[in-house]
């Protein structure tokens, strides 16, 4: 039985004040029914370490660099990460994708960096509105995982997380039919490529404009074990909101 994990993605968003919302979110959830991880600034990563000590919340990183070490000025590598505290990483997000035009083998090294330095790797795939519109979406989520994944990794180390291009911070969401089938999809994949056991202890979590008003139906839907929120986890109130719908979701696995 996989254990549910929802997970928050500050993007480039927190200063210090911000904190006070982990301590509200803590207070709130002093024994939570599923796992809750957030991924602020690094700026914010041993502060907010600080802020979650004796609560049950994981604090990750955003990214980090494939080397662990070196002259790549402005970059944050995987031993810093875990040094400040984190137990998790987000890679290969779409807008590092994007913005910083990560592909495929990048994010698989950056994936191995992070599993040496003993940090949950949390790897993103997702499909543009244009993929989706070409009947495209289930090549590139393919395409993505068996080029982002590296083979080292266990159902603990790893977390894929999907995420719909169109969906992140747009209001929209796929219908539950749509995330089903991708996410029935990424199951079957991992599955085939690492067996039963890891393929079906691996979390497998959706991200895009999740709210408390949709969580409950997202959570509902095959092989959904969690969420990786944006917008709505900037809040306490907000994400509490999802952490209590993912606690009475129905059990997966
Ligand atoms: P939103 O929840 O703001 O749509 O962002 C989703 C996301 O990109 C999380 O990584």
């Amino acid at each position: 039985m996989r254990r549910k994990l929802a997970a928050g993605n500050w993007k480039m968003n927190g200063l210090k004040a911000d904190l006070a919302e982990v301590a509200a979110l803590t207070a709130a959830h002093p024994a939570p029914g599923t796992d809750i991880l957030l991924c602020p600034p690094a700026t914010l990563i041993a502060p907010m370490v600080a802020a979650a000590q004796g609560s049950a919340l994981a604090v990750g990183g955003q990214d980090c660099h494939a080397a662990a070490a070196g002259a790549h000025t402005g970059d944050v590598s995987a031993p810093m990460l875990a040094d400040a505290g984190a137990t998790h990483v987000i890679l290969g997000h779409s807008e590092r994708r994007q913005d910083h035009d990560e592909h495929n083998e990048h994010v698989r090294a950056k994936a191995n960096a992070a599993l040496a330095a003993g940090l949950v790797c949390v790897i993103c795939v997702g499909e543009s509105e244009a993929e989706r519109d070409a009947a495209n979406t289930l090549d590139i989520i393919g395409g993505q995982l068996s080029g982002s994944i590296p083979d080292g990794v266990t159902g603990h180390s790893l977390v894929v997380a999907y995420e719909p291009i169109w969906a992140i911070g747009t209001g929209r969401t796929p219908t539950l039919d749509q995330i089903g089938e991708v996410h029935d999809f990424i199951r079957m994949r991992l599955e085939r490529r690492f067996g039963p056991g890891i393929g079906r202890s691996t979390r497998l979590l959706y991200g895009g404009s999740v709210k408390p008003a949709n969580a409950a139906e997202i959570f509902a839907v095959s092989n959904v074990d969690g969420a990786l929120v944006g917008g709505a986890s900037l809040k306490a109130s907000d994400f509490s909101a999802i952490i209590t719908a993912l606690e009475a979701a129905p059990t997966q696995g």
